[in-house]
């Protein structure tokens, strides 16, 4: 390897089955930017002393991922973005003037990804199913991208409260907007998009019990992604949902934008979804 290339990785823990070192590469290709970007393994209790020997053995820029991101915010809590202090994660990290900078790109990778499928947040009347990291993440995204409304439903409704409460504090432009509850009173609007940001698609046998009523060019976005649908999309359509989506088009969308502020070039998402869906599924068959 060229020790000029530009040096690239996710960390996590578990790492095995990231699909970030194949996005990078692609984004590369496309682009024409020659960069190596690895996945790394790494140990509960080593988070902040790898991110600090990476940058100082020459790494431009880091994907932070599942235990990590909450870490991260912490390492990078000087020199981070709105997005990532309102998430309390980040998942993109970088040097500049020698410190550390943070960012949460999930949000805005999100949106992208609604705006690819044709149902931009815009005027629309959105439900957020979740209140942990993942609904964290995305709620600024959303009513920045100028919803018409955003309720924040979960099981625990005071997570909810507490959630939609530091949203209000953060961006009291939005505080007319903004809305939570538990999962039980969704009927009282329509929705144009239902988001699913909890867990519950990775947990087996755990079902999400919601009955929202959707409008009649609605979306059930579900946040995780799968070669088959999950439980979430298969009740949706069910439950009259127009169309239904996972979330793979939101992982390659928050790739682009740590692309973009690593290396100043939007990419093309579309092309690279395409070639991640018929890789993953070759893999699955082997
Ligand atoms: P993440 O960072 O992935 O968002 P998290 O902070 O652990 O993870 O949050 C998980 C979310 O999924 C929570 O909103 C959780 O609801 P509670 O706050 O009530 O625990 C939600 N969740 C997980 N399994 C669920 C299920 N079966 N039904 C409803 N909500 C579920």
């Amino acid at each position: 390897m060229n020790k000029n290339v530009k040096r690239f990785a996710v960390m996590g823990n578990p790492i095995q089955h990231s699909q970030s070192p194949f996005i990078h590469s692609e984004f590369a290709r496309q682009t024409g930017i020659e960069l190596c970007y690895d996945k790394l393994l790494v140990p509960i209790d080593e988070f902040t002393n790898k991110v600090e020997s990476f940058f100082s053995e020459g790494g431009i820029g880091l994907n932070i991922t599942v235990p990590f991101k909450e870490q991260a915010f912490e390492l990078a809590r000087y020199n981070i973005s709105d997005r990532a202090r309102i998430a309390k994660a980040v998942n993109t990290l970088w040097l500049k003037n020698g410190h550390i900078h943070g960012c949460n790109t999930d949000g805005a990778g999100l949106v992208n990804d609604l705006t690819r499928l044709g149902h931009n947040p815009e005027g629309k009347s959105i439900l957020l199913v979740g209140a942990g990291g993942a609904s964290r993440g995305a709620a600024p995204s959303l009513l920045d991208a100028g919803c018409s409304r955003l309720q924040i439903a979960n099981r625990t409704e005071a997570r909810a409260a507490e959630l939609c409460q530091d949203l209000k504090n953060s961006l009291p432009q939005y505080k007319n907007i903004l809305f939570s509850s538990g999962l039980k009173e969704l009927q009282n609007s329509a929705w144009d998009i239902v988001i699913n940001a909890t867990s519950s698609s990775l947990t087996p046998n755990s079902n999400l019990a919601i009955q929202p009523l959707y409008t009649s060019n609605s979306l059930a976005y579900d946040m995780v992604y799968s070669s088959n649908p999950t439980s979430f999309m298969q009740n949706a359509s069910q439950q009259g949902a127009a169309n239904v989506a996972d979330g793979l088009g939101m992982l390659v969308g928050q790739a682009a934008v740590s692309f973009y502020i690593w290396h100043g070039i939007m990419p093309s998402t579309q092309p690279v979804l395409e070639l991640l869906r018929s890789h993953m599924s070759a893999t699955e068959q082997q």
